[in-house]
């Protein structure tokens, strides 16, 4: 393995992963939460994962073809107000902005009839590992040798050996500097989710694409740790609001396109449809505390769209956002 790869391991770490066997093997949440506590310390009131973030606010309004998929009252074509969270992955909220760590985009569209519908995304073009066991694993090749103080390089050759699927995210993260802005970044569901309409129903993952075109930094910006994602982001929304077009994915499991695992890609050139588009009007410190205690498990979905059952990372989501939910609330009382 390559140096480079090791050190994406470490970004890998802070921030997710995958699955394959019976719920009675997976790994016990409340683990999971205390390992991302080990790596990134326990900071009070804080996300135990994506613990830097900012909050921001706004509307979605879908287009016409979005309801001929879904029957879901996200696409009725009116405005749909939402509340979203930019986050940087990883336990630990002092890393910099310029860091190689995937960015997050959480939604919460607040449909009529106190339904939601939830997405959290990552604006990387893969998920790394393909089972829950290898999320976890992935933690705690990054905690120190008691004998040096330091992660074992030995344990993430064994991790990238071990899980092969994990190359093009590897690839990606090597070959890419952080997004220049929050606003300037693709966000993508990565997992797949059932859209119904009556007896019709479609499989599809969704991605979130700027109108401003994706920017990433320079060497030279990345060059010195700082950070500058929050300013920009309450800066850039006093000015002018900030837009992503919504676009479906149309899967075809017949023909092997993946429901169950977000490591496996879909191939190159399956149609989309354009859903709609998602407006943020207000941001960073315009917005502090209004996504604070939102929990976005991406399990929340209102009628018409159904999480797959058979991604076992993406059901696994639910039980571990919740323990650091419940750890993170409990600490402001
Ligand atoms: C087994 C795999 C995963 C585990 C164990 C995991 C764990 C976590 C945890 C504990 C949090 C903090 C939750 C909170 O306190 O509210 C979190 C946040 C987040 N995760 Fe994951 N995650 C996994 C996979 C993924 C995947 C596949 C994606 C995207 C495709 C993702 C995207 C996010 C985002 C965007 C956030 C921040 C949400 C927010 O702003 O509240 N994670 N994750």
């Amino acid at each position: 393995m390559k140096m480079r790869t090791i050190g994406s391991l470490a970004v890998l770490a802070g921030f997710s992963l995958s699955l394959a066997a019976s719920a009675q093997d997976l790994p016990d949440p409340s683990k999971v939460i205390d390992t991302f506590e080990k790596l990134g310390g326990v900071n009070k009131g804080l996300r135990r994962n994506h613990a830097k973030g900012s909050c921001a606010v706004g509307s979605f309004v879908a287009s016409a073809d979005a309801k001929k998929l879904s029957s879901s009252t996200l696409f009725s074509g009116k405005d749909v107000p939402v509340i979203a969270r930019f986050s940087v992955a990883g336990p630990a909220p002092q890393i910099p902005d310029t860091a190689r760590a995937p960015h997050g985009l959480g939604l919460q569209f607040k449909l009529p009839k106190d339904e939601l519908q939830q997405t959290a995304m990552l604006n990387v073009p893969i998920f790394p590992v393909s089972t829950v066991q290898g999320f976890y694993d992935s933690l705690l090749i990054n905690l120190p040798d008691p004998a040096t103080g330091k992660p074992d390089p030995a344990k993430a050759q064994a991790f990238a050996a071990a899980h092969p699927e994990a190359k093009p995210f590897f690839e990606y993260m090597g070959s890419h500097n952080a997004s220049a802005t929050y606003t300037n970044a693709t966000y993508r569901s990565l997992s797949a989710y059932k859209f119904i309409n009556g007896k019709t129903e479609t499989w599809v993952r969704w991605r979130f694409e700027p109108a401003g075109g994706e920017k990433f930094l320079t060497d030279a910006e990345a060059a010195t740790p700082h950070d500058f994602l929050d300013k920009d982001l309450t800066d850039g929304l006093r000015k002018a609001p900030a837009k992503w077009t919504m676009i479906a994915i149309i899967g075809e499991p017949a023909k092997g396109d993946s429901i169950k695992d977000p490591s496996a890609p879909w191939p190159a050139g399956r149609k989309e449809v354009k859903l709609g588009t998602l407006t943020l009007t207000k941001g960073g410190q315009d917005a502090t505390g209004t996504c604070e205690d939102i929990n976005y498990d991406p399990n929340v979905a209102a009628a018409g769209i159904e999480p797959s059952s058979e991604d076992q990372i993406l059901q696994y989501r639910s039980s571990a956002y919740a323990e650091s939910y419940t750890r993170r609330e409990s600490e402001k009382q």
